[in-house]
C-alpha cells in the first residue's frame, strides 16, 4: 500500500482515504463521493479492527462481505481497496497504542472503554499506510470524528480530516452496518432516536437554549419509547465535545446512544450548524 501511495504522490495525485470496517452502505458510498470531490484518487480501506471491539461486543458476528464491498466501492469510483488482515496490522509482538485521553471519555467511551484507543491506533496506521492527503469520516460517529481531528493535530500528522453528513433512510434511521441486526419491529422502534433528536432541534430553533432542559427532553422521550434502552442522551459543544453548562452559546450537538434489542445504535443532530468540515 505504501509503495502504491508513493507512486501516486510522485505522479502528483492527491489521495483521499475512506476508512471503513466494510459492510458498505449508501452512507459509506457518500463518503467516497466526498473523497472524490476533495482528491484525485479515493482509497477505501476495509478492516474489521479487533482492537476497537470490547470483549462482549460483536467482533465475531460483524458482517464481512469484502468482495461485494470492493465491487460497490469500485463502482462508486474508488480506485483502490486496501484490505489488510489482522496479522498484517497487528503481527506477533505488536505493542503500540494511540490514545486521545479527553475526547475518549464519556459518551460512547463510557460504555466502550477500549474502543477509542482501538480507533485512534488503527486510523493512525491506515493514514501511515495510505499516505492520504485527506481522510473522510461520517458524522454519525461524531465522537470518532472529533477524536481523529484531535489526534491528527496533536501528532502533527498533516492529514486533512473531512466529514460527510449522516445518511438516513426514508424513515429517518441513520444508516449503519449494524441496522441489519434489527428485527422488523426493532427497526420501527429505532426510528424514535431521530424523531427525538429532531424534536430537540425544533425546540432549539424556537429559541430554547438551556442545554440541561433540552437534554432532559431527549432523555425522557427515549426512556419512554417502547423497546429502547437508553445509554446516553447529551448536549455537547460541537467543536470539542465538552459538556455545556446552561445556555448554549456556540454550535452544539445532541448525541444519543441506545440499545434496541441487542443492537446498540448511535445518532446525533447538529444545533446551530457549524459542525461540518473545518477549513
Ligand atoms: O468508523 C469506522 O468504521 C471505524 O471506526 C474506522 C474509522 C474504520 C476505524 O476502524
Amino acid at each position: 500500500m505504501r509503495q502504491r501511495a508513493d507512486e501516486l504522490r510522485r505522479e502528483g495525485r492527491r489521495i483521499a482515504v475512506v476508512p471503513t470496517m466494510g459492510a458498505l452502505h449508501e452512507g459509506h458510498l457518500s463518503l467516497i463521493d466526498r473523497a472524490l470531490e476533495l482528491a484525485d484518487v479515493a482509497i477505501v480501506t476495509i478492516f474489521v479492527n479487533p482492537k476497537q471491539f470490547g470483549p462482549n461486543e460483536d467482533l465475531a458476528s460483524y458482517p464481512r462481505r469484502e468482495e461485494n464491498d470492493l465491487a460497490l466501492a469500485s463502482a462508486r469510483g474508488a480506485a483502490i481497496g486496501y484490505c489488510p488482515s489482522a496479522e498484517m496490522m497487528y503481527p506477533s509482538g505488536y505493542q503500540t497504542q494511540v490514545e486521545v485521553t479527553e475526547v475518549s471519555k464519556g459518551l460512547c467511551g463510557a460504555s466502550r472503554p477500549e474502543h477509542f484507543a482501538g480507533v485512534a491506533t488503527i486510523v493512525t496506521k491506515l493514514l501511515a499506510a495510505t499516505k492520504a492527503h485527506v481522510a473522510v469520516f461520517g458524522r454519525k460517529d461524531y465522537q470518532q470524528l472529533v477524536l481523529v481531528r484531535r489526534m491528527v493535530a496533536d501528532l502533527d500528522l498533516g492529514t486533512e480530516i473531512a466529514s460527510a453528513p449522516i445518511f438516513r433512510d426514508d424513515d429517518g434511521l441513520a444508516l449503519s452496518s449494524r441496522n441489519r441486526y434489527l428485527s422488523a419491529d426493532e427497526r420501527v422502534q429505532a426510528t424514535v432516536l431521530y424523531r427525538a433528536l429532531r424534536d430537540v432541534r425544533e425546540r432549539f430553533e424556537r429559541g430554547q437554549r438551556n442545554a440541561q432542559d433540552l437534554e432532559a427532553k431527549l432523555v425522557v422521550r427515549i426512556r419512554e419509547a417502547p423497546g429502547l434502552e437508553l445509554d446516553y442522551a447529551e448536549l455537547r459543544s460541537a467543536d470539542s465535545l465538552e459538556p455545556i453548562d446552561g445556555e448554549i452559546g456556540d454550535a452544539a450537538i445532541a448525541l444519543v446512544a441506545a440499545r434496541v434489542g441487542t443492537t446498540r445504535l448511535i445518532d446525533n443532530i447538529e444545533l446551530g450548524g457549524a459542525a461540518g468540515d473545518k477549513p
